[in-house]
């Protein structure tokens, strides 16, 4: 028997069985109810507890810990996948076989080079323009070089400009890297995979061919499948509330790296990075807590919106941590983090409020062990997460039931009163 939700106002004497389906009601049906104010709707700051959408693509349990993507735990994607290969499965909704596989690595590295004219864009930039400032402009420049991005309900216009999109990321956050440091652009090396190119791209100087640890490399791979998707999060809301007026995966997805930006988002990592160096010490951790504790402050790569457990890619990142180390040497402030996450999983302030490490509590060491400074953290978050944020685009637009997002409100402004002219004020 379908389960139902019975609701009685007694001020107007409606009584109502809602339907429950997905353990959710629809928000429209409560209309039925006509309070004083008029029919009843949702008061939901930050839709903490608003579904959005239906979607097929990511699958998280925050009391258990748990993250699967297409239904695979992404435990064993980190293991034993590529990126590429998760990306297709984000898109298509099953790993691919070997032949497909081999033709989505072809696509992705024949569109690897960005627009040349984009690089006038890049250098009208200040040198030290925030390269998260510089991927989100230039991702929304990309639609003035493939218009044909309009036509998104053309399935293949729509898997070309996904297909560029993916490919096009890492190069040009390699761009806006190279260009704070007044280097000259590499071009992507077809000889290399995504993740090699992509190092190549940064790092490479004068020597003729870039050599990467190939550890250093999956080490890349794991962190960029970890971060690649996961459900209706700020960013990805993002560019679905902006796919809702109509519009092509690149403006979406500049909304979504804006979105991404923030430090309560995936800016948190360069933010965690910022935080271990003003604690400095172990000595200084609890003077630390302490500020955390009184609202001063807040313990930055902790806690999360659906986790009310031990974020899994936190885990994996962890041991990425390890073997990272293993070859780049230890970071002085690793020792800091743990001491942080000791009082972190025992002190009553966060055990109470069920704050766990996220997947931005280790993951700048790694990026910083690579040789990233901390504000191309947050690029390193946005270029795997394409793959997500077009995934979720695709999935919107071929959504029969989405509509243009229009939240109401709740009114708390003056009530109408007449103009009062200037001499009169
Ligand atoms: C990401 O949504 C996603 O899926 C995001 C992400 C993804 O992959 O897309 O997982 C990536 O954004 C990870 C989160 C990175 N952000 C940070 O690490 C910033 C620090 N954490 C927070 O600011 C906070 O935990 C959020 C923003 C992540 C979640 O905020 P919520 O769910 O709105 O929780 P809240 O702010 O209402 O906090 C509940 C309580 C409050 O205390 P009380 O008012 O009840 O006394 O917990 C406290 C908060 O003050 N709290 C913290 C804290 N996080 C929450 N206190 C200290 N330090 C923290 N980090």
């Amino acid at each position: 028997m379908a389960d139902l939700l019975q609701i009685t106002h007694p001020g107007s004497g409606t009584e109502r069985e809602l339907a429950i389906t997905d353990a959710t009601i629809r928000a429209t049906e409560l209309r039925q109810f006509v309070v004083e104010g008029g029919p009843l709707a949702t008061y939901d700051p930050g839709y903490v507890n608003t579904a959005s959408c239906r979607s097929s693509i990511t699958y998280i349990d925050g009391d258990a810990g748990i993250l699967e993507y297409r239904g695979y735990p992404i435990e064993q994607l980190a293991e034993s996948a590529s990126f590429l290969e998760v990306a297709w499965l984000l898109l298509n909704g099953e790993l691919p076989n070997a032949s497909q596989l081999a033709e989505w690595e072809q696509l992705i590295t024949e569109h690897r080079m960005l627009p040349d004219k984009l690089k006038t864009v890049l250098a009208g930039f200040p040198y030290d323009a925030h390269p998260m400032t510089i991927l989100m402009a230039s991702t929304a420049a990309f639609y003035s070089f493939y218009p044909d991005a309009q036509n998104f309900t053309d399935p293949e216009a729509r898997a070309l400009n996904i297909a560029r999109l993916i490919a096009k990321m890492p190069t040009l956050a390699a761009f806006a890297y190279r260009k704070g440091k007044a280097k000259p652009y590499i071009a992507p090396d077809d000889a290399y995979g995504y993740c090699h190119n992509f190092l190549a791209m940064l790092f490479k100087q004068a020597e003729r061919r870039y050599h990467a640890d190939e550890r250093l490399i999956r080490a890349v791979e794991v962190l960029f499948i970890l971060h690649a998707d996961h459900e209706q999060n700020c960013s990805t809301s993002a560019v679905r509330s902006v796919a809702s007026s109509g519009n092509d995966l690149y403006t979406c997805v500049s909304a979504g790296v804006g979105a991404l930006h923030g430090p309560l988002h995936g800016g948190a990592n360069e933010a965690v990075l910022k935080m271990l160096r003003e604690i400095g010490t172990v000595e200084r951790v609890p003077e630390f807590i302490e500020g955390v504790k009184a609202g001063r402050v807040r313990m930055m790569g902790f806690g999360h919106r659906v986790y009310k457990n031990y974020d899994p890619r936190a885990r994996v990142i962890k041991k990425a941590v390890d073997d990272v180390f293993e070859i780049t040497g230890v970071n002085p402030l690793l020792e800091v983090a743990q001491e942080l996450e000791k009082y972190g999983l025992t002190d009553e302030y966060f055990v109470s409020r069920r704050l766990y490490p996220n997947v931005d509590f280790y993951s700048g060491l790694i990026y910083e062990a690579l040789g990233f400074p901390p504000e191309m953290f947050t690029v390193l978050f946005a270029v795997p997460r394409t793959a997500g944020w077009a995934a979720q685009y695709q999935e919107f637009i071929t959504d029969p039931e989405q509509k243009i997002a229009r939240p109401k409100q709740i009114y708390t402004g003056y009530a109408r009163r007449d103009y009062v002219p200037l001499d009169a004020r």
